[in-house]
């Protein structure tokens, strides 16, 4: 049966790779979103619907789903994706900088798991799919914006997971660790806050190059991609998929450590690769 399948942040990175292998592997329909309607030109000829969204305007999600859902059909999967990181200090992020971190990673991925769950419901049947991070698990010096959204969307998710089972519905979280996208470059150049000679100046200078470094040496986007596909059309899924070794690796550690054995641990990794 041909389902109907929404996929925000689809002009770059995971979204974009899971479109694409839906495209050309699967006859199904595929709504791709995104703020830059140019990128998403590339989905369209390859057959999806594009529908270009600011995920941190709650009206324009709605209309959108709504134009989906009388233009393609009833949405049957949501690749809930759109994100990106804000790597500063906790003391020094600027006050909307902090707060357009949460509207986009948070509040723009509830209000679009909102806008779907109605139809679904009508329906009883569903798939929310969630692109949450080994973030979810992992605070770190110089990232703790980032990983606050993403332990939100946990357990956001994870609440929602239980009170949609009973209507046909299925949550499922992606946990990637690093991996090679546009992220590192949003991070580390957008979205880098460091305020030279200030505090936490020396640490923001390690915490970049070690981030560098990881991202250069990252997994391509291939066996998140394969598991995004699976989350959204396969027969039998899994509430959570960590995706990366580092991401195995990390939430393991983080609920095993003492906290201050978990410190040492991150601080020693980010010495040895920078
Ligand atoms: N790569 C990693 O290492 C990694 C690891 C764990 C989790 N993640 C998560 O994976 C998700 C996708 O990131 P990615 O790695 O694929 O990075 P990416 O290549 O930078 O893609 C990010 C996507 O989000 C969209 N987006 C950002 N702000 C938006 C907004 N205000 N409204 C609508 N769309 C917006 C971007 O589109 P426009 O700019 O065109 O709007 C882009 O399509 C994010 O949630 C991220 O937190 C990434």
């Amino acid at each position: 049966m041909t389902k109907v399948i929404w996929i925000t942040g689809a002009s770059s990175g995971f979204g974009m790779a899971t479109a694409l292998k839906l495209l050309r592997e699967t006859t199904h329909e595929v709504c791709v979103s995104a703020r830059r309607a140019e990128l998403l030109d590339v989905l369209v000829k390859e057959g999806a619907h594009s529908y270009p969204l600011d995920i941190t305007d709650q009206g324009q999600i709605h209309s959108i789903r709504e134009r989906i859902e009388s233009e393609v059909g009833n949405i049957d999967a949501v690749l809930v994706n759109a994100g990106y990181g804000v790597y500063g200090p906790i003391e020094e992020v600027p006050n909307e900088v902090m707060v357009r971190q949460f509207e986009v990673n948070v509040f723009g991925a509830v209000e679009t798991i909102r806008s779907v769950l109605p139809t679904m419901r009508a329906n009883s049947s569903g798939r929310i799919v969630i692109t949450s991070s080994s973030a979810a698990h992992v605070s770190s010096a110089g990232m703790g914006y980032y990983a606050a959204t993403k332990h939100s969307i946990k357990a956001l998710g994870t609440a929602l997971r239980q009170e949609v089972k009973s209507q046909g519905i299925d949550v499922v979280m992606i946990e990637p660790g690093i991996v090679k996208t546009s992220f590192g470059e949003v991070a580390l150049e957008k979205n880098y806050i460091n305020t030279e000679g200030g505090a936490y100046s020396p640490l923001m200078k390690e915490l970049k190059q070690y981030m560098l470094k990881a991202f250069d040496r990252a997994p391509s986007p291939d066996r998140t991609r394969d598991i995004m596909v699976k989350g959204l059309i396969g027969e039998k899924v899994k509430p959570i998929y960590r995706t990366t070794k580092d991401s195995l690796v990390l939430s393991y550690l983080s609920k095993l450590l003492p906290a201050e054995a978990y410190d040492f641990v991150i601080r020693e990794g980010i010495k040895r690769l920078k």
